[in-house]
């Protein structure tokens, strides 16, 4: 591919293409009815309890994936790709971690049209993750409330699954995400992210070291100036061994809580400035509950996400771009329901951006109609 390029940052480049060739007419047909089909198939899926939903989707994309009936779908063309932390996306839009925390659909949400999936949370040991019901939906304000607790089959399994689930076919970018297992203290919680590390080195393109999930105890705690500093200058001497041994670096990025306090946020963005992090995501689910008092599961304990997100998550990767001017991306994520709240988030400073939420209320048309948005403001705003 031709690469026209244009340097937005020391460490993002965006790359032009050659337009897109017109798709036959059986994959445009297949792509219309998988997106014409979702109000029904979300109507099914939404009188089950979300959990049943959760695990019945993806056992139908898995399924959907095995029998082939995904390669019928057209690839998303390339649409304003770029290069973060070394790293080439296609498009500006990944699937967010949780979604497939096991790794068992890469292949799956890959056709959907995501440039990248992030899998996990997985933790160096498999672990269940808290007591059933832990999934909410509060319907009235496109969100859910979750307290999964990494309910995860442990790095090694993660490795199988994301290999049997297409690693090897599907082009785009992978993403690992990794925890700590509910009962490592925090005093040794260094040891489980370099587990996760070492675990995800040979098949993972990036690494997102989650700091943020407030549902295993203390882990927001890691987000603390000095934990965080002293967490990331063990995991770059391993980066620097890993690279060694292996031949091949795989950058890392943090994902950040967006209840961070501005003062909080000015010290962390200093520290990974100095540290030279390779990337920031922006952000994790929210303690507040603005947006849903007095709803339905509003009281359930747990992190909540997509609609009522949408403004904090923005808000906040503006603060955070302007204190790091710069010198590493930003992948924003949090209440992305249509592409103009993608756009928003590139507007504000990020250059990619990630969904869960508004792929469960929206479908699958989402990942098109974010791919095309984003593609038409970098290329019309210059973002
Ligand atoms: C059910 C559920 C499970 C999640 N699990 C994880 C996880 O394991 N690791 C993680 O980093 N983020 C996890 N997230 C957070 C999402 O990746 C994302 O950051 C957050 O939901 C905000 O984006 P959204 O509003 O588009 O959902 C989870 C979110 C939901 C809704």
């Amino acid at each position: 591919m031709s690469q026209g390029e244009m340097t937005t940052s020391p460490s993002t480049t965006t790359l032009s293409t050659p337009p897109a060739p017109a798709l036959p007419l059986h994959r445009r047909a297949a792509r219309s009815l998988l997106e014409s089909s979702w109000p029904l198939l979300k109507a099914g899926l939404f009188m089950l309890d979300a959990e049943t939903a959760h695990h019945l989707t993806l056992r139908g994309l898995g399924t959907a994936s095995r029998l082939g009936a995904l390669k019928l779908l057209p690839e998303v063309a390339e649409a304003a790709p770029v290069t973060v932390a070394g790293l080439r996306f296609s498009n500006r839009v990944g699937l967010a971690a949780g979604l497939d925390k096991a790794g068992t659909c890469v292949d799956g949400f890959g056709a959907m049209g995501f440039g990248f999936v992030e899998i996990g949370t997985l933790t160096p040991r498999p672990q269940p993750g808290n007591p059933q019901p832990r999934l909410f939906r509060i319907v009235e304000r496109e969100a859910i409330v979750n307290r999964m607790g990494f309910n995860n089959p442990g790095i090694a399994q993660g490795r199988t699954n994301a290999e049997a689930s297409g690693r090897r076919q599907w082009k785009g970018v992978l993403g690992v995400n990794i925890g700590k297992n509910f009962d490592t203290s925090n005093t040794s919680a260094a040891d489980d992210y370099v587990l996760g590390l070492h675990g995800a080195w040979e098949w993972a393109d990036y690494v997102t070291v989650n700091l943020s999930s407030p549902n295993t105890k203390g882990l927001r705690d890691l987000q603390q100036d000095d934990s965080c500093r002293a967490l990331l200058r063990i995991l770059q001497g391993e980066q620097k061994a890993l690279a060694q041994r292996h031949g091949r670096h795989v950058p890392v990025f943090i994902k950040i809580s967006p209840d961070l306090e501005p003062a909080h946020l000015r010290s962390l963005a200093r520290i990974f400035v100095e540290e030279k992090l390779e990337g920031v995501i922006a952000t994790n689910t929210t303690l507040s509950r603005t947006h849903t008092e007095g709803l339905r599961h509003s009281g359930e304990g747990g992190g909540l996400s997509g609609a009522p997100l949408t403004e904090r998550a923005t808000a906040l990767i503006s603060d955070l771009a302007r204190e790091l001017d710069g010198a590493l991306p930003i992948i924003g994520a949090g209440g992305i329901m249509d592409g103009h709240d993608a756009v928003e988030k590139l507007r504000a400073g990020a250059v990619l951006v990630q969904l869960y939420s508004g792929l469960i209320y929206r479908g699958p048309a989402l990942v098109r109609e974010c791919v095309e948005a984003c593609a038409a403001a970098v290329r019309e705003e210059k973002l």
